[in-house]
């Protein structure tokens, strides 16, 4: 069996955590030569899960790349820095990129990168992991068989869940414009890309609407203190750092997992937590106006051949999970990610139930989507007939999208023509 030299450059929650540690147990296929990232302590955690030596460590990307390190290089660095990085790889004569979604919001380094990879021939896999999952490939095939007969419209809702925003919304990565990617973008470029999955052709018009309506200075309760811990709301207040970490932390058995382990890379207990939480930006308060990304985003986009989409990105919701209705002319298909259901519902016929958690023995990640992804990455790499579903063109298309949205959205809903 071919053994894949991987190199790792950003090994944080997806780069470490999510990728890294699958890869590192397909010891069969991968060996993880090479990593990275800008903090010590992140290199210290992963050479060590990973056997790494420490010669080929590194801190800065620039000696990174000064030699080519392995065949595929793993991006997952955060969302600004996507195209420089895999420039510089596809410079240096990486054959495969495995690239962090989103792959950037700037129009001008999307061509520049499908340029340079078309030109290079360097094989891009964009890490759109819900494609990958046993439960979307199932609604496509249901889809393609004609159960439902021609597809009319599209419904998805993102339930981002409350805690989750705070986490990456208000207080992690991804609060403010100025750092990172719309959050039409950040977030909901899987979203996006699985309407035009599902549709079968090309966004033609987009429209959508949104706000940043909730975690603003004018909301912060009377008397509420900057930082959670010494709130007189710490034990009420929904969005209480010490209830989305500690408490929830000892709620789901003290396990060491994300987004618990995004505030710290030390070994988890109280003790870390309140650290944190005492200086760090997750102890702060939701309400202290230091993001300004949307918390509620509606996208209605028709493609080419008639079919409408409609996305709408929700914090305010208890759970995550999405919800996928596909309406046709002879019936409709239900996904409820977090019901464990995909509801097959012809007309004037039984309804036929898969419970989604039987389709697969793997749920983790994604719902499965981000191992799954890395063995279809194997597959292209391994086998030259296997085609990639992410490839850089399909999923620019959805980032196009995505910035047109942005464009509506600023709009106030104006029309855009893609
Ligand atoms: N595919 C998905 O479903 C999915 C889910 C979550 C996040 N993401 C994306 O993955 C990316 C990483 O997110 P994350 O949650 O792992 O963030 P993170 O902060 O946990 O990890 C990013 C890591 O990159 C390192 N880094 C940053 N710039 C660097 C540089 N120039 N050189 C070397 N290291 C550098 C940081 O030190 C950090 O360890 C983001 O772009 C995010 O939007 C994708």
């Amino acid at each position: 069996m071919q053994t894949v030299k991987t190199a790792i450059i950003g090994v944080g929650a997806r780069g470490g955590e999510a990728y890294g540690k699958y890869i590192n147990e397909c010891a069969d296929k991968y060996d993880i030569v090479s990593l990275c990232d800008r903090s010590q302590s992140k290199l210290d955690k992963y050479s060590e899960l990973f056997g790494v030596t420490a010669e080929n460590l590194f801190l800065d990307e620039n000696e990174f790349f000064k030699e080519k390190r392995a065949d595929l290089i793993v991006i997952a660095t955060l969302d600004r820095d996507h195209v420089r990085v895999a420039l510089k790889a596809i410079e240096r004569g990486y054959k495969y990129i495995l690239l962090e979604k989103p792959i950037s919001d700037n129009v001008d380094e999307l061509r520049a990168l499908n340029a340079a990879a078309k030109k290079s021939g360097v094989i891009v896999m964009v890490c759109h992991v819900l494609r990958y999952t046993v439960a979307i490939r199932k609604l496509k095939e249901i889809l393609d068989g004609g159960a439902i007969g021609r597809l009319i419209t599209i419904d998805d809702l993102e339930q981002v869940a409350y805690w989750h925003y705070a986490h990456s919304y208000v207080r992690g990565n991804w609060r403010n414009g100025k750092d990172t990617t719309p959050m039409i973008m950040a977030k909901c470029c899987h979203d996006l890309d699985l309407l035009q999955y599902f549709a079968g052709a090309k966004a033609r018009y987009i429209n959508s609407c949104g706000d940043l309506t909730y975690f603003k200075k004018e909301n912060k309760p009377d008397g509420a203190s900057d930082r959670c811990l010494d709130c007189k709301y710490v034990d009420t207040c929904a969005y209480s750092a010490k209830r989305i970490y500690i408490d929830a932390w000892k709620r789901n058995g003290e396990k060491d997992e994300w987004p618990f382990n995004v505030l710290s890379d030390k070994k988890l207990s109280e003790e870390v937590f309140t650290d944190c939480l005492k200086s760090g930006r997750y102890g702060e308060c939701v309400f202290n106006g230091q993001n300004d990304v949307v918390d509620h985003q509606v996208v209605t986009a028709t493609f080419d051949n008639g079919v409408v989409g409609n996305l709408k990105m929700m914090a305010f919701t208890k759970g995550g999970g999405r919800i996928i209705k596909l309406f046709g002319t002879v019936g409709e298909i239900m996904y409820d990610e977090a019901a464990d259901l995909i509801s097959v519902r012809p007309f004037g016929k039984d309804n036929t139930d898969y419970k989604i958690s039987e389709l697969t023995d793997d749920l983790s990640g994604h719902g499965g989507g981000d191992h799954r992804m890395i063995d279809a990455l194997y597959e292209v790499i391994t086998n030259g007939s296997a085609a990639v579903d992410t490839s850089l063109s399909n999923s620019i298309e959805s980032h196009l999208m995505a910035l047109a949205a942005e464009e509506s959205r600023k709009n106030n809903g104006a029309l855009v023509e893609l």
